[in-house]
This record gives C-alpha cells, structure tokens and sequence, in this order.
C-alpha cells in the first residue's frame, strides 16, 4: 500500500495558485540577479514579494532553515543560506523558492548565471535544465516513478555530468516534504505507480565531477565532494487522469 496522497481534482486549482506564485518569486528573484548583489538581500527582497502576495515562505524556520529561499552558488549544491556572499561574474546560483500559500505550497528553482561564465558553466546548467524537463517528459499517468531516473541518467550519462543521489523529488500539497522519494538516476527499481491524483517536484541536481555531496558545518549547506559545479532547476507538477501539468510555469507576471 502506497502513502501517497492522491488528491482531488479541485485541489489542482489550489496548487496552481501557490505554484504560480512561486514561480513569479523566482522570476523576481531573476530580475535582481546581478554583480554585486549579496544572497542575502536577494532572500529580503523574495521574503517581501512573498508577503506582499499574502503568503509565506515554506522554508524560513523549517527545521531551523534561516532563509526565506535557498541561495546555492557554484559548488554548493543546493539548500545555500543567504548571507553575506555577493555574486560576482562567473558565479552560478540556484535560487529555490518555496512558498505556502493558504497552506498549500508551490516549489521551483532555477539556477542563474552571473556575468561571464564558463563554457562549463553554460553546458552543465543547459544540461542541468534539460534534465529536469526530460524527467517530467518521462512522468505519466499510469507510469511508474522509476521512469523519471532512467530518463535523466540516459540524458546526463551523454553529457558526462552525474546525478546527486542523496537528495531527491518529493510529493508535495498541503505538505512541504511527502511521500514519495522521487530519484533522479536510476535505480534499476521501477518504483510506484504514478496515479491521478499525485502532486510531486522534479528537480535534478547535476554535478559536473562526481556525483558525492557532504554538508557543511553550518548543518544545511550542502556541497559537491570533489568541489566541482553543480547546478539545478525544479519544478512542481500535478498529474490527472490524462495529463502532467507544471504547476511552477512561468506566468503573466511582468512587474513589481
Ligand atoms: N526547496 C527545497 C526543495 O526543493 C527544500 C529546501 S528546505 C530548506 O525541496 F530548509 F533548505 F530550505
Ligand atoms: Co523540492
Ligand atoms: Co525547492
């Protein structure tokens, strides 16, 4: 028996909304990335857009997160505390925005590129978003969550990048973190049956050495082993009887 959450079909017009606004707090965000800037007065500035649209952030206070989003640069790879760091070119960021909105949430994130980058830099975060799009082509209705790990690890292995295997996907609804563990690589396992119903992130981070994290003292910031970049994007998705919607698209949204 599966502790999914299947839920019903008027819940999708809620999970839209607070997906929609997550998706317009890291389009925000994207608009204030720049030389200069420090993650710490990116996540004042979310934590402002997210309260002036009635809502609030999933992550400020979670497990004693400090951060009202997750501000992950070059090597860390992702659930970065904003702080005084200040983005120079060259520099990739992955902003993760999670917000709850009348208790239910939308989680998305992309990652920036600062100034000049790398040819690196620019093939791993293209590859790094392609990976998530090609695991949300895998997932349908009826299929099996398996399938969204051989996609990516077929897409990845082709780049010569690799796939962290100690973070993963989650359901997600009126909960932030829920059932099931949805893994990026393959597992050679084909996993549970994705149904009608299930609300859960994809949300690939590709490493451009070795697929091994460790986390910092701080006790959050978690980083590649071998100090190598990584990058990332997510998004929210809700599957119904004959579709996959992305809850995080981007929206209309077109100023403050
Ligand atoms: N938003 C992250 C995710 O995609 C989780 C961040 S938890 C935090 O699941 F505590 F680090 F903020
Ligand atoms: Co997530
Ligand atoms: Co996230």
């Amino acid at each position: 028996m599966s502790a999914i959450k299947i839920h019903k079909p008027e819940d999708i017009g809620r999970m839209r909304i607070a997906g929609q606004l997550a998706a317009d707090v890291l389009a925000f965000a994207g608009k204030h990335v720049a030389e200069g800037i420090t993650t710490g007065e990116l996540d004042v500035l979310c934590n402002e857009f997210i309260i002036a649209h009635g809502a609030v952030s999933a992550t400020l206070g979670y497990n004693g997160f400090p951060g009202a989003i997750c501000t992950s640069v070059n090597n860390v790879v992702c659930h970065g505390i904003p702080g005084s760091y200040r983005l120079k070119s060259g520099d990739i960021v992955n902003i993760d925005i999670t917000v709850n909105v009348d208790g239910w949430h939308g989680d998305t994130s992309k990652t920036f590129m600062v100034g000049q980058c790398t040819k690196l830099a620019k093939i791993l975060v293209d590859v790094a978003e392609q990976a998530m799009y090609t695991g949300i082509d895998a997932v349908k209705p009826y299929g099996y969550f398996g399938d969204i790990g051989v996609a990516i690890q077929k897409f990845v292995d082709r780049h010569g990048f690799s796939i962290v295997r100690s973070y993963c996907g989650h359901g997600i609804g009126r909960e932030f973190h829920g059932e099931p563990m949805v893994l990026h690589y393959d597992s050679h396992e084909p996993g549970l049956q994705i149904l009608p119903g299930m609300f859960f992130t994809v949300e690939p981070m590709i490493n451009a050495g070795f697929y091994k994290t460790k986390v910092m003292k701080d006790g959050w910031t978690v980083v590649t082993a071998d100090k190598s970049l990584s990058a990332q994007f997510e998004h929210t998705v809700a599957v119904t009887e004959n579709s996959v919607e992305i809850m995080t698209g981007s929206s209309q949204w077109m100023q403050v």
